[in-house]
């Protein structure tokens, strides 16, 4: 009797405990769907609360629904570090001390290592960052396409190339969000110059749009799956692109079915109505200047505020809308912080500056290598000098929304120093350029005569001289909200140079930037290297590359040409770059980067794709699987590789096609696939690559489609634009 009095206790606690958890509501339970959570959530809302959540409640976060204990989203700049803390309703620093991070290398020199594997790895290295740091929205990848040099901004993106761009975006995004911390791809779209960014309408045709500015921001969301993406400041077609009808409603939600949210750029939303109807979801940074909620002008005066709530309560805007945002925003939220078994993340460890080190060592460039002048191995001079301001100026500060506090970084002088020897090294500036500050030069202070001076007096005293100079992070260099004014070097680098060669012949340039440069000097100087911003790991990677512990295999993401005017942005005229200052025109169309080049027949300085080693690699003849493919097939070649050097290395094959008698105009050739293979001294593999036929097609115009021609193409395998190995013919029937 007992016993059954005790039974039916239990079964009786056991139903209670089943009942209480059946009253929780469904969108607090983990382990129903996502969307039964959103509709759950959203039914239980009032209409202020779906309104605040389409706007931001400080300079990083936009709210939740705290009644319900819906989490406020928590969002940061991205895409190569967690910035640091700044205070709620200000630019200034928090000054926080816990949060220093790591600084991985910027978005170019991802692209460079040519190695998706890498980039997911680099993404959840980076969004361990931001998850331990308790962000919900990593504002990154950039993937804005380099159309000319003089963009500040190329170094947070991921080159010239759309194919390149997309196969690097998307492990990076899937890295990033296996954290429970959403990716925002920046800056949808054609953001491609910093002048007159906030206004600059800009014109191209659907073909160039299509071919060449979309495809990485759709592969970020239609294979990265992008939990947001963040719209450009600039103009499209006359609207501006943070409420543009035809780029977000009708291309990323409509056709690119994205379920995501959109966010403005910061200050990127002008207009109530437009904002509200054509596709933005939540707005930030409107009214930088002075905003506090508690001035007279606060969050609820944005755009999608207060404004946005009288057109819904006239009718204007249809509740219907609101309905959208606001799912659209839980939906992010359910994803990231509301998802079951978020990760914890981790900050500032051995492991991501490893990730760090290899992507730095991956993606550092060897451009040039006369006689095989590199490596310098340890040992070999006493007397070396190091010069240039680069060498021991932090990189990872300025730049604009991409500035970072890290925790370290070893400048290139302390890498050469532990390498070679402290004592073994002289170090002299050579120039100086003063801070990185944003939106304006503030000229240094040190006597530049001096400082000129000296460096060719310790050059002329020395056996060897590695140059670390380039861009850097200030104004009107690699930075935010200004262009560069040229593509020289400056700061007097190449009279710098030029003196120096005149007293010694031993020079490795070392140039850190994330832009391509003309290099004057080039003929005298025996080795050059291309070493981006690496980030904390900088010192350690370029003294590994140089010293030969590590063997180069970055290759270009973008040509270096010999002049400005060799670019296509720049053939037109002003109207084309950088327009009239209200708007301008593509004039080059699809042809960018080595697509015009190439078929221009312009010869470039490097081109895109190009990157020694210090193996040599034999390939061999390309060959297809067929010779005749329908629309529908998928196009298997392959061919061998030989690692032929005397050290084990590492190649970035790359597969071109050019269309024989095409109808229209198509470029000399474009790349359609590439693989980055590691090879011991000596080791053949044999290397298969495959494409959709579809891939051949280009986008026509006037049917508004992908077409694809009956004929002739021809695929080519190459180490390079510029250096092609063997081609093979084929046929689409
Ligand atoms: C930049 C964005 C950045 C945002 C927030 C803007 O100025 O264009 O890339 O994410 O600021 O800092």
């Amino acid at each position: 009797m007992h016993k059954i009095k005790l039974l039916l206790v239990a079964v009786i606690s056991i139903s209670t405990l089943h009942a209480q958890k059946s009253m929780k509501p469904s969108y607090l339970d983990n382990n129903q769907p996502i969307e039964k959570r959103v509709e759950d959530a959203l039914s239980r809302m009032t209409f202020d609360e779906k309104v605040a959540m389409c706007h931001a409640q400080s300079k990083f976060s936009s709210p939740g629904v705290p009644r319900l204990g819906i989490p406020q989203i928590m969002m940061s700049d991205g895409p190569h570090g967690v910035r640091e803390e700044i205070e709620w309703n200000t630019w200034n620093a928090a000054k926080w001390t816990n949060d220093s991070c790591t600084a991985f290398p910027a978005l170019t020199c991802l692209a460079a290592t040519f190695n998706p594997k890498l980039a997911y790895e680099y993404g959840v290295a980076v969004g361990e960052e931001a998850r331990y740091r308790q962000k919900d929205i990593l504002l990154g990848p950039g993937v804005n396409i380099y159309r000319t040099p003089l963009n500040g901004r190329n170094f947070e993106y991921m080159g010239e190339d759309p194919l390149l761009a997309s196969k690097m975006a998307v492990p990076y995004i899937h890295g990033v969000q296996t954290n429970g911390v959403a990716t925002c791809v920046k800056h949808f779209a054609l953001n491609n110059q910093e002048m007159w960014r906030g206004h600059i309408d800009v014109q191209l045709s659907d073909r160039a749009l299509y071919e060449i500015y979309l495809p990485a921001f759709k592969a970020a969301i239609e294979e990265g799956k992008a939990w947001s993406i963040m719209g450009a400041y600039n103009k499209f077609r006359g609207q501006h692109c943070c409420h543009n009808d035809l780029l977000l409603n009708k291309i990323l939600k409509g056709d690119w079915k994205f379920d995501g949210v959109v966010v403005t750029d910061w200050g990127g939303a002008h207009d109530t109505k437009e904002a509200a109807l054509n596709g933005l979801d939540i707005e930030m940074g409107s009214y930088t200047n002075g905003l506090t909620s508690e001035s007279k002008f606060t969050y609820n005066d944005y755009y999608l505020a207060n404004p946005f709530k009288k057109l819904l309560k006239t009718g204007e805007v249809p509740m219907s809308v609101l309905d959208d945002k606001a799912r659209r925003i839980l939906r992010l939220i359910f994803r990231t912080q509301m998802m079951n078994n978020r990760p914890y993340g981790r900050f500032v460890c051995d492991e991501h500056s490893n990730t760090a080190l290899n992507v730095a060592q991956e993606g550092i460039v060897l451009l040039k290598n006369q006689n095989n002048f590199l490596p310098v191995t340890a040992g070999k001079y006493k007397k070396i000098a190091v010069i240039g301001e680069n060498a021991s100026r932090s990189l990872t500060e300025g730049g604009g929304s991409s500035t970072l506090k890290v925790k370290y970084e070893v400048s290139p002088l302390a890498g050469l120093k532990a390498t070679y020897g402290a004592e073994n090294i002289r170090y002299a500036k050579g120039y100086s350029s003063g801070p990185s500050v944003y939106g304006r030069i503030i000229e240094p202070k040190e006597n530049q005569q001096k400082l000129f001076d000296e460096a060719v007096k310790v050059a002329a005293e020395s056996d060897i001289v590695f140059f670390v100079g380039g861009l850097n992070k200030n104004h009107e260099q690699d930075c935010e909200a200004g262009d560069r004014t040229s593509m020289s070097l400056p700061f007097n680098q190449d009279k710098l140079i030029t003196e120096i060669l005149k007293v010694n012949k031993n020079v490795v340039l070392v140039l850190i930037s994330g832009n391509a440069v003309s290099m004057p000097w080039l003929k005298e100087v025996p080795a050059v290297l291309q070493a981006w911003y690496i980030g904390s790991e900088s010192g350690n990677a370029i003294s590994n590359v140089v010293s030969g512990r590590v063997n180069p295999s970055g290759k270009l993401p973008f040509t270096f040409g010999q002049k400005l005017t060799d670019y296509g942005a720049h053939a037109f005229g002003e109207i084309s770059y950088p327009g009239d200052s209200i708007k301008q025109e593509y004039k080059e169309d699809i042809l960018v980067g080595y697509r015009w080049f190439d078929t221009k027949k312009i010869k470039p300085l490097f081109p895109f794709g190009f990157g020694l080693s210090y193996s040599t690699f034999e390939y061999g003849k390309i060959s297809a699987d067929k010779k005749t493919y329908a629309s529908t097939d998928e196009i298997k070649v392959s061919f061998t590789l030989k690692n032929t050097g005397s050290v084990a290395g590492a190649e970035a094959v790359q597969l071109y096609a050019t269309q024989e008698k095409a109808p229209v105009l198509r470029p000399a050739k474009e790349l359609k696939a590439f693989s980055k293979v590691f090879l011991n001294a000596g080791e053949t593999t044999t290397i298969e690559l495959s494409i959709k036929a579809a891939d051949l097609a280009y986008y026509d115009d006037k049917t508004q489609t992908w077409k694809l021609d009956k004929g002739n193409f021809v695929l080519h395998n190459a180490a390079s634009a510029g250096d092609i190995k063997s081609s093979v013919k084929i046929q689409i029937k």
